[in-house]
């Protein structure tokens, strides 16, 4: 078994081993400045620790790990311009560093960049890599189309919301589970439990994102605080605050919604009613819920348990996470 301090070693050297140096230099400055800039590379490790479950010359998934951090990474470009949001990775976002058509052409260019590294699979496995990233991606499209749609309603249930951050954010970690599982060519029972517990992970990482965003620590978590709140994003913490609410704290609720003056105000507002509900805790509950559910498919996998103990403290990991 390879250690997650040695597959994160190996994502970050293949990263920097990427080169986009062709000209236009303004197309390809701000790829290489975003992937340069860190982040979690949560994705290939899932991708290399599933794969390493069965298989030990991890090197052979990296291409495809690659590609799913390199997609990811595009997402963020346009994630952040659809969300106004001006700080990543403790770092200027690409629109706001260039600008908003910098941030979607060099976008793109990653979103082909990353077709390109998956297309590096084997001919044995380059049809079910390329269908099971395809699904991926376009469910991605759909879950990010959703998000900003419940920007301008308020009657967004909870049900709709997890719909939202299953296609959003759990796919593509179910996706690079997955994708360890087929490049391994691991039994299709086993592949649908990773995915599953990727599903669920993905859940508790997206709940786990929108808790951060009102109550992280903006040295660590290198984002915005508040910046769902001044977007009016269902989060699981606006909903139950709407579902939960007297009269008095549903009226301030309403008043605020769909206005960007008062900035710091409003995400005061907002924040103490959440307090005052003790929506956190509520959040908590949900997420520890979605872990247990997780852990479950994990157990499920037909493999050693040996084989389990590295993507089991990465879960952990991420549960408590800062960034
Ligand atoms: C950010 O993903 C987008 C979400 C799905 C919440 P990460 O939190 O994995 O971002 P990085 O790559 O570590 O910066
Ligand atoms: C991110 O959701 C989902 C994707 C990027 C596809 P968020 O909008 O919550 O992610 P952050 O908080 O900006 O990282
Ligand atoms: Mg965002
Ligand atoms: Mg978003
Ligand atoms: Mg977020």
């Amino acid at each position: 078994m390879v250690a997650f301090e040695e597959i994160i070693r190996q994502i970050e050297q293949s990263v920097r081993s990427l080169v986009f140096n062709d000209p236009p230099r303004s197309l390809f400055e701000p790829v290489t400045y975003t992937l340069s800039l860190g982040g979690k590379r949560i994705r290939p490790a899932l991708t290399l620790m599933a794969y390493n479950i069965y298989k030990e010359d991890i090197a052979s998934a990296m291409d495809v790990a690659l590609g799913l951090e390199v997609f990811h990474n595009f997402t963020l470009l346009h994630d952040d311009l659809m969300d106004e949001a001006d700080v990543r990775r403790g770092k200027p976002t690409v629109h706001k560093a260039w600008n908003a058509n910098t941030a979607i052409l060099s976008g793109d260019a990653m979103l082909i960049a990353s077709y390109r590294l998956m297309a590096k699979a084997d001919k044995e496995h380059l049809k079910p890599v390329l269908d099971l990233f395809t699904q991926t991606a376009l469910g991605i499209c759909g879950g990010q189309q959703y998000d900003m749609e419940f920007e301008t309603r308020n009657d967004v249930s909870e049900e709709e919301y997890i719909e939202m951050i299953r296609l959003k954010t759990a796919v593509l970690l179910a996706c690079a589970l997955k994708m360890g599982a087929i490049l391994a060519d691991a039994s299709e029972e086993d592949a649908e439990h990773l995915y599953q517990f990727g599903i669920a992970i993905g859940l508790a990482f997206q709940l786990q994102d929108d808790l951060l965003d009102v109550y992280g620590d903006p040295k660590t978590f290198g984002k915005n605080i508040g910046g769902d709140i001044l977007c009016d994003k269902k989060t699981f913490l606006l909903i139950n605050a709407f579902k939960r609410s007297d009269a008095g704290q549903k009226e301030v609720l309403e008043r605020w919604m769909g206005t960007s003056a008062n900035p710091q105000e409003k995400i005061a507002a907002v924040t103490r009613i959440y307090d005052q509900l003790q929506l956190k805790r509520l959040s908590e509950e949900k997420i520890e819920a979605y872990f247990a559910e997780a852990m479950s498919h994990l157990e499920a996998l037909k493999v050693e348990k040996r084989k389990l103990e590295v993507l089991k403290e990465v879960s952990h990991l991420l549960m408590n996470r800062k960034s």
